[in-house]
């Protein structure tokens, strides 16, 4: 057989990811890939660790709801991966081949993955490379199951090699008896690969093309084939909707225990949830029930307290967030500060040191450096500069029912409470606004707006109107 070593020359790594089955036991109309863990479809977490690992091409192996699977892929990693459609399932062999027909002049090693395996580590799968050799082909993920019913079963020879897989439908009650399975996932040498794949037969309990035959085929070559053992947790799938949410807890789990090793403190890891892209910062502290999800970023020595939840948010070193917070999409600057009960929607910006309080909502808006909206707001398409203060029940109106208008706050402006901002709107650097202010024209710098009815005082009035509604009172059937 024409079969060069593996060298370093040889050394490109591609994958193939399969996910062509249907997932029958999830009893859905969803394809079993797409279904989430931390927020993210499953087969985006093998597709982002082969390409975080280099691997080119990255293929997915689609045939159920093949075109949803495949544009789900393609709108996370534009243009980084290919589709290779299996249109009928006649097994992992099959899949397997599908996706290496479409790498027909691809040298080196491939990595086997599953589409609904969210959990493997690179390190991992950088072990399992590592074990393909000029005279070892093939390097198959292994793990020990309590109950290993249904999987395949590793049987081994004294020296440690893999002498075959044998799957439980075709295992004797002694293969049965052995608690090492196979996890399905697999490094093969490229050219070996190919000619296994295209010796493999149906001949088995499920009439199926089964990538584990690939193992006898090595050895029928006088080739070896390593098992490397890891972590169930790694290798676990998701079958069902229950094995689904043990996955779930596993990544939260999983996740935080990362970050606490990267010096962030959490103070009840088992009620804080986050996900796989979320960067965080030393010295941050994460208080319970805390949702951080998307592509957050949590800067260093930053607080976010209880029952927060950030979603693609960015928050600069030392900004806090006080208790039940909300923010999607937006950033907070060094030292700003949000809440309790504060919200940012997309577009909301503090600069360094602002100050959002409780039930305040900022969307598309920047408040500039030191400025504070502290108390029941609404700050909607606007700028404030920076030093501004906008009073309780401040209220931007930035929406006539058609069109969206800005409002542009001026530098150590002061706007008294309940005012109403009707936008388009410009307030002047250093302008002040009188509480109660409907403001609807310009104020320029350094002026004094007042917008409401001038009071009216009538001295010694108070006792005839008290004693009006005495009579009324009295009057009054009860
Ligand atoms: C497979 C292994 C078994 C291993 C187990 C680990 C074989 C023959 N057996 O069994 O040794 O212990 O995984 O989970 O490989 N798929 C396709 N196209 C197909 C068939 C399957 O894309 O034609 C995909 C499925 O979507 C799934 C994966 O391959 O993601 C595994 O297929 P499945 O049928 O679940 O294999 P098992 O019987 O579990
Ligand atoms: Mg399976």
């Amino acid at each position: 057989m024409n079969r060069p070593p593996v060298t370093p020359e040889s050394n490109r790594l591609a994958a193939i990811i399969l996910a062509a089955g249907q997932g029958t036991r999830m009893k859905s109309t969803r394809a079993k890939v797409l279904f989430e863990v931390a927020g993210e479809p499953m087969i985006a977490w093998p597709v982002r660790r082969a390409l975080g690992m280099g691997a080119d091409p990255v293929v997915v192996v689609v045939g159920h709801q093949a075109e949803t699977v495949e544009a789900a892929v393609e709108a996370r990693f534009p243009g980084r991966t290919r589709a290779a459609l299996q249109a009928e399932r006649l097994g992992t062999g099959h899949a397997a081949r599908t996706g290496l027909d479409t790498l027909p002049d691809f040298q080196g090693v491939v990595l086997i993955l599953y589409g609904d395996v969210p959990l493997l580590e690179e390190k991992s799968l950088r072990s399992l490379i590592a074990c393909v050799g000029s005279n070892r082909p093939v390097a198959v993920m292994t793990t020990e199951l309590p109950d290993p019913t249904g999987y395949g079963r590793i049987l081994r020879d004294e020296a440690g090699n893999v002498t075959r897989i044998v799957e439980h439908k075709d295992a004797t009650e002694a293969e049965r008896k052995v608690s090492e399975v196979n996890a399905g996932i697999y490094a093969v040498e490229s050219n070996f690969l190919r000619s296994a794949l295209s010796r493999l037969k149906s001949d088995n309990a499920q009439g199926e093309y089964y990538v584990t035959d690939i193992v006898d085929l090595a050895r029928g070559d006088g080739l070896e084939v390593a098992g490397e053992l890891v972590d169930a947790e790694e290798v676990q799938g998701a079958n069902d909707r229950r094995q689904l949410a043990q996955l779930e807890r596993l990544a939260r789990r999983r996740a935080v225990e990362r970050h606490l090793a990267a010096g962030v403190s959490f103070l009840d890891p088992e009620t804080t949830w986050v996900g796989p892209e979320v960067e965080i910062g030393v010295d941050a502290v994460i208080h319970a029930g805390v949702h951080l999800r998307g592509k957050t970023s949590v800067g260093a020595g930053c607080i976010v307290d209880v029952g927060s939840v950030l979603t693609d948010a960015r928050l600069e070193p030392e900004a806090v967030v006080h208790p039940y917070s909300v923010i999607e999409g937006a950033s907070m600057g060094p030292r700003s500060q949000l809440g309790p009960f504060g919200r940012l929607r997309p577009a909301a910006r503090l600069e360094a040191g602002a100050r959002v309080g409780n039930f305040v909502e900022v969307k598309k808006a920047t408040l500039g450096e030191g400025a504070k909206a502290n108390h029941l707001a609404y700050i909607g398409d606007a700028e404030v500069g920076p030093g501004a203060n906008l009073g309780a029940g401040t209220i931007t109106c930035n929406y006539d029912g058609v069109g969206k208008y800005r409002t542009e706050v001026g530098e150590g402006v002061f706007v008294g409470s309940n005012s109403t901002l009707v936008a388009p709107l410009s307030i002047g650097k250093g302008a002040y606004v009188a509480a109660g202010s409907v403001l609807t024209d310009p104020v320029p710098e350094d002026a004094l707006a007042l917008g409401r009815a001038r009071q009216v005082v009538k001295s010694d009035r108070a006792p005839s109107v008290r004693a009006a509604a005495v009579k009324r009172k009295a009057q009054k059937p009860e």
